[in-house]
C-alpha cells in the first residue's frame, strides 16, 4: 500500500498562486488541529495559531509580509506565533507549520511559508499579545494552475545523507 504520508512529502510544492474558491471550514479545521496536534519540547506546546479568512485580512497581511504579497489571494491564512520565553519556540512551531502545510496538500490545499520572524505588524494586526513572536504567515488556497507532482530541486542524495560516518555514501 502506498504510504500516503511520504507521498504528501515527495510532492508537495511552495504554492503561491490560489483559486479564487473558498476551502471549507471542516478542511481549515483539519489543518488547524494538525498544527495543534503536533509534538513541542516537554509538550509545552509553546504557540498561538491565528485562523484569517477575511478578505481585508488577507490583503492587509499580504502588505506586511513583504515576501508574501500573494497572501492577499489566499483562501485564508494561519499566522504561526511562539511564546518568545521559551527556547524551543521556533522548533515547535516551524514542526507545526509543516504538519499544517502537508494536511493542507492531503486535501488538494497548497500553501506555502512567508516571513520568519520579526513580524510585529502582524501581531499587532492580529492582536496577539507581545509575549508572542510571529514567525511566519501561511497562506493557503486550492493551486491555481497545474501543479508539477513531485518536482522538485533537491541536492542530490550523496550530497546530504551518509552512512554511520559523513562522506561515506548512504547506498540501498
Ligand atoms: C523557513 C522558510 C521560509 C520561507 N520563506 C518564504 C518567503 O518568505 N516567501 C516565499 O515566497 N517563500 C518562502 N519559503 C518557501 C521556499 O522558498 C520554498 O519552499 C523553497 O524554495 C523550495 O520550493 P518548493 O517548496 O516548491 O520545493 C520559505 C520556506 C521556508 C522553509
Amino acid at each position: 500500500m502506498a504510504n500516503q504520508v511520504f507521498e504528501a512529502v515527495r510532492t508537495v510544492l511552495a504554492i503561491r498562486a490560489y483559486q479564487d474558491r473558498p476551502v471549507p471550514d471542516e478542511v481549515i479545521t483539519r489543518i488547524v488541529e494538525a498544527g495543534r496536534l503536533s509534538a513541542s519540547s516537554l509538550n509545552l506546546q509553546p504557540w498561538h495559531f491565528v485562523v484569517v479568512r477575511d478578505r481585508e485580512g488577507l490583503r492587509a497581511l499580504g502588505r506586511l509580509v513583504s515576501t508574501g504579497p500573494y497572501t492577499a489571494q489566499a483562501a485564508f491564512a494561519i499566522v504561526a506565533a511562539y511564546e518568545r520565553s521559551s527556547p524551543y519556540g521556533v522548533s515547535d512551531v516551524s514542526r507545526a507549520i509543516q504538519t499544517m502545510i502537508l494536511t493542507a496538500w492531503a486535501e488538494g490545499v497548497g500553501s506555502n511559508w512567508t516571513g520568519f520572524g520579526g513580524l510585529e505588524e502582524v501581531r499587532e494586526h492580529v492582536g496577539l499579545d507581545p509575549r508572542y513572536e510571529v514567525l511566519a504567515v501561511v497562506p493557503f488556497g486550492y493551486p491555481a494552475g497545474r501543479v508539477g507532482l513531485g518536482r522538485k530541486n533537491r541536492r542530490p542524495i550523496g550530497e546530504v545523507v551518509s552512512a554511520e560516518r559523513a562522506g561515506t555514501p548512504f547506498g540501498e
